[in-house]
């Protein structure tokens, strides 16, 4: 690694990033069930039909791997609540042992010096809400309060930061107009739905927990720089109405109190009545705003319906995702962001990482560079003056990649999904050497 600790700040929190569902075996525990579980019993959703019903098994193995991260020389550990776990119907009845195996989980992270990085909701929807039109239902903000007080009145106190959820975008276009997530839909008036009542839900929780005396509270979304395919107007306006519905809206509603022009040019027909009078709940006052940044996609216009544009395979070196690796859009959504948006406000990368074709005993030179060069990028925007406070990587250990599976291997930790046996890969051990310089 050609990057050290030293090379950044002081007081500068380096973390690594995990999810409930990805890693935690909802089977276990009496975990409710989650809309990812119906997603992947449907043929055709995910590769080979798997889900989170074991994942890394890490309800029972928490402690190995918050040693794992410990040993690595971490600074913080950013994981996520399970509202399912919580409360298996999604609202009412509280499901004690998930709330103890929190409780007992944020204690193990103090108890290894690793600061507590909650995110509320990192996809986990009990299914009796799927089947109230999940995040398409108006009332999904407050279920979503209800949810943070419940689950915050228990860890909040020893809770180093917090965010409620995790990739607005995600939530909404991914999942409701592409399909590639659960719910699967691919709905534009359930897209316009799910974005702004995700936008709801993440102010009320802010100002529940305010409520509930919690601080270093903010918001996390996801970002892609949008390459246009050639140099024509056609293409530059594809390649700005893909960025604005990727990269602006959240921010603009959670900042600007409004929503991008060109995106409303689809959207606004089809969002929920009322919409444009909620932005004061929106806009609960943060203390940070957190970046999730892995690649970027090429642009070009085509015929369908809006928003009329299609991704085209791109020229750079790829991960095993199929993603092209691109550490200038790092720094330049740092930029962006601070710029046009926080205007001050502390930035942390809450994500970055690579999936590669791991295997136990070969190093994983790939990820070794990859993490180099958007470190490099984070340490550029630095001295360009954004004020970045953190760097978190994606993943501690390989996971449940969503529609992906278990074949797609994002982890500094490697995991048998037979024996469920972790072995540090030479990414892990590169990292801990340039955190200890
Ligand atoms: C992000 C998600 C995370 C993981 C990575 C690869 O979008 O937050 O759960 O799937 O991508």
């Amino acid at each position: 690694m050609d990057f050290k600790r030293s090379d950044f700040p002081d007081g500068f929190l380096f973390a690594a990033a995990t999810s409930s569902y990805q890693i935690e075996g909802h089977s276990f525990g009496g975990a409710g069930k989650t809309h990812w579980d119906t997603f992947a019993q449907t043929p055709g959703n995910v590769v080979r039909g798997e889900n989170g019903d074991i994942a890394c098994d890490h309800y029972h193995r928490f402690a190995e791997d918050l040693d794992l991260a410990a040993g690595m020389g971490l600074d913080g550990y950013r994981f996520s609540t399970s509202w399912a776990r919580v409360l298996p119907e999604g609202r009412g009845t509280v499901n004690q042992d998930g709330l103890d195996f929190y409780d007992r989980l944020v204690d193990a992270m103090l108890e290894r010096n690793l600061k507590p990085m909650a995110t509320l909701y990192h996809w986990e929807l009990p299914v009796p809400l799927a089947d109230l039109g999940g995040w398409r239902n108006p009332d999904m903000p407050n279920w979503f309060a209800d949810f943070t007080q419940v689950i915050m009145g228990r860890i909040g106190d020893r809770i180093y930061s917090a965010a409620p959820v995790n990739e607005p975008w995600c939530v909404g276009w991914l999942s409701h107009f592409l399909g590639h997530h659960a719910p699967g839909l691919r709905d534009i008036r359930a897209t316009a739905h799910a974005m702004h009542h995700i936008l709801l839900a993440h102010g009320q929780a802010i100002s529940v927990m305010r409520d509930l005396g919690m601080s270093n509270l903010g918001a996390v979304c996801n970002f892609e720089y949008a390459q246009p395919v050639d140099e024509s107007p056609e293409a530059a306006k594809a390649a700005a109405l893909y960025d604005g519905y990727y990269n602006q809206f959240f921010l603009s509603g959670l900042f600007k109190s409004r929503y991008p022009d060109i995106v409303m040019e689809g959207l606004e027909p089809h969002m929920p009545r009322g919409w444009d009078q909620d932005f004061k709940t929106i806009q609960a006052p943060l203390d940070w705003v957190g970046l999730n940044y892995y690649t970027r996609k090429v642009i070009a216009p085509d015929n369908s319906p809006w928003p009329s544009h299609t991704e085209v395979d791109g020229p750079l070196p790829k991960t095993q995702m199929g993603w092209e690796v691109y550490p200038d859009g790092l720094r330049h959504f740092l930029n962006m962001v601070h710029n046009e948006y926080t205007k001050g406000l502390p930035l942390l990368v809450t994500e970055n990482g690579m999936a590669n074709e791991d295997t136990v005993g070969q190093p994983d030179q790939p990820r070794i560079d990859y993490l180099e060069a958007h470190l490099a990028a984070a340490k550029s925007a630095l001295a360009d003056g954004v004020p970045l406070r953190g760097y978190t990587f994606w993943s501690l250990l390989d996971n449940y990649e969503w529609a992906l599976g278990y074949e797609k291997r994002f982890g500094l930790v490697h995991v048998d999904f037979e024996t469920l046996e972790r072995t540090p890969k030479a990414s892990y051990h590169a990292v801990s050497a340039a955190l200890a310089q």
